[in-house]
């Protein structure tokens, strides 16, 4: 069985995310969609939310697992036997980072890959940042984040506004 991992902060989950993770449903017999437990920025979402609203936005993919991690990624991946860990290359700018990334990981351990997979077109320019952003000054959202956790998004977007 091929087991993936595929990592990031989920600070909520975007429909950039979710179209990765379908992707990578297809590729791998399983999916781990782990969740960094510490950030280093404030999230606008706890560990716990940020699961829940993925396991919303994924409930109809079976190959599907969301767990929280802490520490090193290839950690965790050798922890829960994956052999690859996924991510999604957006534009030009990503790569330096993910190269740099992927390149530490194979460092520390060599026998996972890092996989990369480009999301549709339409969603290229998406980021969590860009979905708080764009929400925060009143702008149109709902394209940018899954449908069925939008109200919960939308609700955070309130209490945050409220905030300022
Ligand atoms: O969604 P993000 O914030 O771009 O995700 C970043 C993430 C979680 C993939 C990255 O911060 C990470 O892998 N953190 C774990 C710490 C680690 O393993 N560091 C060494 C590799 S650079």
């Amino acid at each position: 069985m091929t087991t993936a991992i595929y990592p990031g902060s989920f600070d909520p989950v975007t429909v950039g995310h979710l179209d990765i993770i379908r992707r990578a449903a297809k590729l791998f017999d399983k999916v781990i969609v782990a969740v960094l437990v510490n950030m280093e920025k404030e999230p606008w979402f706890t560990i716990e939310e940020r699961m829940r609203l993925l396991e919303k936005a994924t409930a109809g993919i079976s190959n599907i697992e969301i767990a929280g991690f802490e520490g090193l990624l290839v950690d965790f991946a050798a922890q829960r036997s994956a052999s690859a860990i996924v991510k999604g290359l957006r534009a030009v700018s990503d790569f330096e980072y993910e190269f740099q990334m992927a390149l530490t990981n194979r460092k520390l351990d060599d026998s996972i890959e890092t996989v990369f997979l480009t999301s549709n077109a339409e969603n290229m320019f998406l980021s969590s940042s860009i979905v708080k952003q764009v929400g925060l000054l009143g702008g149109d959202i709902s394209t940018f984040v899954p449908e069925e956790i939008k109200e919960d998004i939308l609700l955070r977007i309130k209490q945050r506004s409220r905030q300022k």
